[in-house]
């Protein structure tokens, strides 16, 4: 069980910060506390990536089994060096290149780096943030920072302070508010252990940006999966379990625009008929076409009324970048008001939306009605 504690939320300004603001978090690392902080992905759950036990408290305090690794942050290149074995030549190209930033590179550990951070494995998931809270938070704590995304294990990464709030309040120690995450999904995730390089984990940077510098490297298999096969095993455990999952059902629908919003209608307006709360994501393209379900639209009721409906349009579908900053922040909305099912367009699956359609196909169980 763990401990309710009081949470300090401290609010630090990323255009206009001092050494004075990380005082108290960066004393709070050294000491194997916990410090929620943003980054330019989603929030992470920080703590000291040296100490034991402070990994068994993220471990605890996200409810994460903890067979699941974590990733360490450093803040400048060289603050590599102790936590691996060796830095292979791939690791300084993609570093050049895509350091700081959303990438993150598996790596062969050093026995400086317990095995609790890793989930038990000899190998250890290493990147540099380019958020400037979290570059200083690093450099203020002078020393490595583990940090998985900062949501209870399960539910969606957190996108905002308050989504941090909303899963971990009273069960860690601080949590840095500086706003939105830019990203709004988890860093790419590239497994340098292994030749080709794997993609274990789509994100910003895509296969194809990685081509340009390592031009072997490949999916590892469980990324392209598109449907449930428990036969294939994603190489980053944290890809095998439960993820994102929204608490109503979520199905997603492809094809031809105009089938799936005529589709998503059809199966909405059944469900609002009986009474159920129905949760519509859907896109700037495609949201005007939900007129005919108005009076059905939430305006005037109460979240959780029985046969209401929640509309979420995260942006256009010509703009990835919105639609992946949106993402999270939709799936948590929809359990705020109690949608008990939800309908998805399917995205583009190239380039960032690769990353998009991963997260959405894993929250909805690889739920997929194709049209
Ligand atoms: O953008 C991000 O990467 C965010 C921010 C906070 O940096 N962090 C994040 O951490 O998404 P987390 O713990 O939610 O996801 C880490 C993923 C998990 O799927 C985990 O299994 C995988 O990385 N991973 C960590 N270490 C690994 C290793 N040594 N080998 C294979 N996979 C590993
Ligand atoms: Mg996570």
């Amino acid at each position: 069980m763990v401990i309710k504690m009081k949470t300090i939320i401290q609010k630090i300004d990323a255009t206009n910060m001092a050494s004075s603001d990380f005082k108290e978090a960066a004393e709070l690392l050294r000491n194997g506390k916990l410090v929620a902080f943003p980054t330019e992905t989603v929030y992470g759950l920080g703590g000291n990536a040296y100490d034991s036990t402070a990994s068994a408290r993220i471990y605890a305090a996200k409810g994460r089994p903890s067979d699941n690794p974590l990733i360490v942050h450093i803040s400048c290149f060289d603050e590599i060096l102790p936590l691996v074995e060796a830095v292979p030549q791939n690791a300084r190209v993609l570093a050049d290149r895509f350091w700081p930033g959303p990438l993150t590179m598996i790596l062969n550990k050093s026995d400086r780096i317990p095995k609790e951070t890793t989930g038990g494995l000899d190998t250890v998931a290493i990147r540099m943030p380019s958020h400037p809270i979290a570059n200083r938070l690093i450099k203020e704590a002078g020393i490595p920072i583990a940090a998985p995304s900062a949501n209870a294990s399960g539910r969606p990464s957190t996108t905002k302070a308050e989504h941090v709030i909303e899963d971990l309040d009273g069960r860690i120690d601080m949590i840095i508010d500086g706003g939105s995450s830019d990203i709004g999904l988890e860093s790419t995730i590239v497994d340098l252990t292994v030749e080709p390089a794997l993609i274990l984990r789509p994100g910003y940077i895509t296969i194809e940006m990685l081509r340009e510098v390592i031009p072997d490297i490949e999916y590892d298999k469980a990324v392209l999966k598109r449907m449930r096969d428990d036969s294939i095993v994603a190489k980053a455990p944290g890809m095998k379990y439960r993820h994102y999952a929204p608490k109503g059902e979520l199905t997603i629908f492809e094809g031809d625009t105009d089938a799936v919003s005529k589709a998503i209608g059809k199966a909405a307006e059944e469900k609002l008929r009986s009474g159920y709360s129905v949760g519509i994501l859907t896109s700037d393209e495609l949201a005007g076409s939900y007129e005919d379900l108005k009076k059905y639209v939430t305006e005037g009721k109460k979240p959780h009324e029985n046969g209401a409906l929640y509309i979420k349009d995260i942006g256009s579908r010509e703009n990835e970048a919105e639609i992946a900053a949106g993402l999270f922040d939709a799936l948590r909305y929809f359990d705020e008001v109690g949608a008990e099912f939800i309908y998805a367009e399917a995205f583009n699956d190239g380039g960032l939306g690769q990353a998009i359609m991963n997260r959405l196909m894993k929250a909805a169980g690889y739920h997929v009605i194709t049209l």
